[in-house]
């Protein structure tokens, strides 16, 4: 299967290189601004070759990944929507840009397809919308090509806000949390650099314990949180505090979702 990459930015850069490693797909990429797209190309000289023009990776690729900001993915479909065909398969990465405008855009089949940063090491959920063009054979296709560089999940196409939060944003949110968590060792002398290689080794730990242990995260508060213990005394913190704090977290992340989906910004 011939696959195309559109924009070589951070999702589409991290797409080329994961389903680069994976040595199963010719990769042709191409971005606009193209010095971009010439560094990923020359990390993976054998899989991805880099189009001399859109209409030469159109032609070629049997999947599209378009891997666009809204404004750009509208421009985009405009453009080169039209010379695509029923048999090709084009998958955008903006949750701004409705299946209904994609289908509209052009006579290829759709689908919606939202990765996450951690697909790069060939694992995580990657979100994915089938549009109403798809028949099954082509859903079951599209599911194995997820596969190859995720764990693929289905979701409904008004859900994407809440699921891409946690997919796809979770591990910037983590990240966040944990650097925040090193920081304030800092008043108890450990170096913040320290503490978050201890936290990660930790958070590696507890993934396992719950991948490859059968531990469910219920079992593990229970068998470290002794009653009345000083565990106990840090949950019933959290417990108190991180309701408000993820409430108004989801909150932020729909706001800003619909400033950006609003005309003006569009
Ligand atoms: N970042 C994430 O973790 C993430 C996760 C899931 C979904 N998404 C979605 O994926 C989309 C891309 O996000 P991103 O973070 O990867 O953005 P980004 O880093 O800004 O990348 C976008 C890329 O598209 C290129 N581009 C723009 N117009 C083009 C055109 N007509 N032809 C070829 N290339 C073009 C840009 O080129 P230049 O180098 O010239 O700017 C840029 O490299 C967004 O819709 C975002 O919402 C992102």
């Amino acid at each position: 299967m011939r696959l195309g990459i559109i924009g070589t930015g951070r999702i589409g850069g991290m797409l080329a290189a994961a389903y680069a490693k994976t040595r199963l797909y010719d990769l042709m990429i191409i971005n606009r601004t193209p010095t971009k797209a010439d560094a990923i190309q020359r990390q993976h000289p054998a899989q991805i070759h880099v189009a001399d023009a859109m209409e030469t990776l159109i032609e070629f690729a049997d999947v599209l990944f378009l891997c666009l900001k809204s404004t750009d993915t509208r421009a985009w479909l405009r453009q080169w929507g039209h010379l695509l065909n029923e048999n090709q398969l084009l998958l955008s990465t903006s949750s701004q840009i409705t299946l209904h405008d994609l289908d509209a855009g052009t006579l290829s089949l759709t689908a919606r397809v939202i990765p996450s940063v951690t697909q790069h090491a060939h694992a995580g959920i990657i979100l994915y919308t089938p549009g109403a063009k798809i028949r099954e054979h082509t859903k079951v296709a599209l599911h194995r090509l997820l596969s190859r560089v995720g764990e693929p999940l289905a979701i409904a196409e008004n859900d994407a806000r809440i699921y891409a939060d946690m997919t796809s944003c979770g591990p910037a949110f983590f990240a966040t949390l944990i650097t925040q968590a090193a920081a304030a060792t800092a008043d108890k002398g450990v170096p913040a650099a320290t503490a978050e290689a201890i936290l990660v080794a930790t958070l590696a730990g507890l993934v396992r314990l719950l991948k490859e242990n059968g531990l469910t995260l219920s079992g593990v508060i229970q068998q470290v949180a002794a009653p009345g213990g000083v565990t106990e005394a840090g949950i019933a913190l959290l417990r108190d505090e991180t309701p408000r704090l993820f409430a108004e977290l989801f909150a932020a992340t729909e706001r800003r979702h619909q400033e950006i989906a609003a005309p003006d910004n569009a």
